[in-house]
């Protein structure tokens, strides 16, 4: 089985990317051949700076490699060290409709927000089924609002197959209902465009005052409080043991204790569950060669497969 994701360079990483996206594609790795890129050319979109750029590239990367990506596992590489997704992203192109891509949640979310809307936008989904389709993935890890994208990736395989032989496997989603959507601090997503986040590997101190901020309702201190809609009980709920979650989740029925309290539990457990990852960061960080190599190594593994499923599907197509 083959497994890939992706990620855009495009900001710091957050708690939401890590419980959607990161942690699921660290504990697939060991189920199968596992793809982890990082979507540089999709960032195009949005970043146009290029030293910023390289630094959010390397940042990510760091960012994953503590986390627990094993570079013998997964083959990680920069999605511009494979062109091949350009041609594949045109044949995909001619076959798929306007009005799937008009369908598409995610670019009119995005022109919302303000970014500008051109032709990269909005073709971004046909250019997403191409870095999956590439390598021939079978599962694709990623978080609830990704999901649209990756029905449009098996409808354009299915379109291709139909149209030109059996060419491209056919990929599914892997979502983790569970965590499908990790609140922000003021209960929205928890999403870069919404200053909202948690970072990862932040400033210790930003990190404290954030979980402080996390907006709660206004039940006073001695009355029994509901953990189902309180947001810290919700991240609490990603770090805690079953057994942690009850106990805190008593505590809020039982009323006399405090959302502040709460929150406090909730720093440790987000020091604590990333202490390890932040040491490792620091050491990686201090060999300036060490993500260039391993970017570059997954790049030579995933072109191997990128150019064999490029020769297929010009072959099917007639372009041989
Ligand atoms: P952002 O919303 O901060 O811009 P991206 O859209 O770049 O994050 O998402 C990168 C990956 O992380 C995707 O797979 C996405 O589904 C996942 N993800 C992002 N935010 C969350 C969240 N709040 N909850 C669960 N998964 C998330
Ligand atoms: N669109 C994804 C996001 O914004 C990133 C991405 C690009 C991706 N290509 C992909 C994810 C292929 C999984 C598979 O988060």
């Amino acid at each position: 089985m083959r497994i890939l994701s992706g990620i855009q360079p495009s900001g710091k990483l957050h708690i939401g990317n890590y419980f959607g996206m990161m942690k699921p594609a660290i504990e697939l790795q060991k189920q199968g051949d596992a793809f982890l890129f990082i979507a540089d050319y999709h960032a195009m979109t949005t970043v146009k700076d290029a030293a910023a750029l390289r630094a959010m590239t390397r940042d990510v990367a760091l960012d994953f490699l503590a986390c627990g990506i094993d570079p013998q596992k997964t083959a990680f590489y920069r999605q511009s060290a494979l062109p091949e997704v350009h041609e594949l992203a045109w044949f995909l192109s001619t076959l798929c409709p306007m009005g799937l891509l008009e369908r598409c949640h995610s670019y009119k979310d995005k022109v919302a927000k303000g970014i500008a809307p051109s032709h990269g936008l909005f073709a971004y989904p046909v250019l997403m089924a191409a870095d999956i389709l590439v390598v021939q993935s079978d599962l694709v890890p990623v978080g609830r609002d990704q999901k649209q994208h990756v029905e449009v990736t098996r409808d354009l395989a299915i379109r291709f197959n139909n149209s030109f032989g059996e060419t491209f496997a056919v990929p599914e989603p892997s979502i983790r209902e569970t965590v499908a959507v990790v609140p922000g601090v003021d209960g929205q997503k928890m999403s870069k465009s919404y200053d909202n986040v948690l970072e990862l590997f932040g400033d210790p101190k930003t990190l404290k005052k954030r979980v402080m901020k996390i907006v709660t309702d206004s039940t006073p201190l001695e009355d029994p409080k509901d953990p189902t809609t309180c947001n810290v009980f919700a991240l609490y709920k990603l770090f805690a043991t079953e057994e942690e979650a009850n106990d805190l989740a008593e505590r809020y029925r039982a009323g006399g204790m405090g959302y502040g309290h709460a929150k406090k539990e909730l720093l440790e457990k987000i020091n604590a569950h990333f202490a390890p990852m932040r040491e490792r960061r620091a050491q990686l960080e201090a060999d300036p060669d060490f993500v260039e190599d391993v970017l570059k190594e997954g790049a030579l593994r995933a072109g191997k497969i990128a150019r064999e499923t490029l020769r297929k599907a010009r072959r099917a197509a007639g372009l041989d």
